[in-house]
């Protein structure tokens, strides 16, 4: 089978398409013909060297949908030929809240959605929702789990709330954006691209600020919009320390990730004003059903912003690294 590799690290140049023999489904495993996967920033600091673990050659990947291929021995279903989608955080536990300290995600430590088929845990695959075609539903995964979680299971975004999303170009952040605005949630956006502003306008933001022409981006949030019940933050660094000073007196602050760094904070607003920040990553089989539940009542779309084909990769990891995408970025496994 064709399948996306990565032999060494030193970015996304290092992506290659070769051929690899196709898995076989082990006990409890389902093999899905993956027909559409997507990236993650996750994939393109892999290929930097930039996270923990890194054991190579691979086949990296965390978002696949496709149809099932083979079931392994005791697995009952689906059948063969069933549309499905991949929950990628495998072995979350018992715990709702909290994943094990066993627990992965598809793509690292073992072969992902880079590649014609992959064996998953039977319990990770999922019927597609009906409504989305395969490139929307591969799109979804990773990025859409994680905003789920840090949304709703930590950030208990309420109805009619309001919601601070930092540097809403990327790819969880758009997800933030949709069930923000699912909610009826007033919203303010900050990004790096006036492109990208005027994009989440245009999806329902109610104030959109550049953090790279405006330094002191937060004091025009402040001005424009007010304090927010809700932060949701993976930028990290100086973003991470101005959203928390845009939250009102026992808000919330979510964080899943630290794209610019660690961040310096001012402790006397964080425990005067009573503020609660919570850790996020991935989300539970509890989490990944509710999502999709939502995604099918609500009929909700993910932003795509481009679909490359497998040859296309290098190409398209390098967009998510210079930061120019808008959503997410689709593969094609053809
Ligand atoms: N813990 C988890 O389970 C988990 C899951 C998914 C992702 N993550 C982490 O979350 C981060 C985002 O992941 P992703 O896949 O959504 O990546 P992505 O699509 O590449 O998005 C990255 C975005 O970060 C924004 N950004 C960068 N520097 C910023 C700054 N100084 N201030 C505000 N925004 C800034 C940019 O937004 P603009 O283009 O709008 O400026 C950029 O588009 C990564 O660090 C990733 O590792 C963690």
């Amino acid at each position: 089978m064709k399948a996306i590799r990565l032999h060494e690290t030193g970015g996304p140049e290092k992506f290659v398409v070769e051929d690899i023999p196709k898995p076989a489904a082990a006990p409890g495993e389902i093999v899905v013909r993956v027909r559409f996967a997507a990236l993650n920033h996750r994939d393109v600091f892999i290929s930097q060297g930039l996270y923990p673990g890194i054991a190579l050659p691979r086949t990296l990947g965390s978002d696949g949908a496709g149809e099932v291929a083979a079931l392994g021995a005791n697995v009952a279903g689906p059948p063969v030929g069933t549309p499905v989608v991949i929950d990628p955080t495998i072995g979350w536990g018992n715990d709702p809240e909290v994943w094990s300290a066993g627990a992965t995600i598809l793509g690292m430590p073992r072969d992902g959605t880079f590649a014609q088929y992959v064996a998953v845990p039977a319990e990770n695959v999922h019927a597609k929702p009906a409504h989305l075609t395969y490139e929307a539903a591969a799109a979804m995964p990773l990025a859409g789990l994680t905003a789920y979680r840090a949304t709703f299971t930590r950030g208990k975004l309420k109805s009619g709330e309001s919601v601070l999303i930092t540097g809403i170009g990327g790819g969880v952040q758009t997800f933030v954006l949709l069930y923000a605005k699912h909610m009826g949630a007033r919203i303010a956006v900050t990004s790096g691209s006036d492109d990208k502003l005027a994009r989440a306008r245009a999806l329902g933001a109610d104030v959109a600020v550049n953090y790279a022409t405006s330094p002191n981006w937060q004091k025009e949030v402040r001005s424009a919009f007010g304090s927010v019940d809700l932060a949701i933050d993976s930028a990290g660094g100086d973003a991470f320390a101005k959203a928390l000073g845009l939250v009102r007196p026992g808000g919330r602050v979510v964080t899943y990730g630290g794209t610019s760094g660690d961040a310096t904070i001012r402790m006397f607003p964080l425990f005067w004003n009573h503020l609660s920040v919570y850790g996020t990553s991935m989300g539970s089989p509890w989490d990944f059903r509710a999502m999709l539940a939502l995604f099918e009542s609500a009929g909700l779309q993910p932003v795509v912003d481009r679909v490359c084909s497998m040859d296309e990769v290098v190409e398209a990891a390098r967009r998510m690294n210079q930061a120019n995408q808008f959503g997410k970025i689709v593969l094609a496994i053809d």
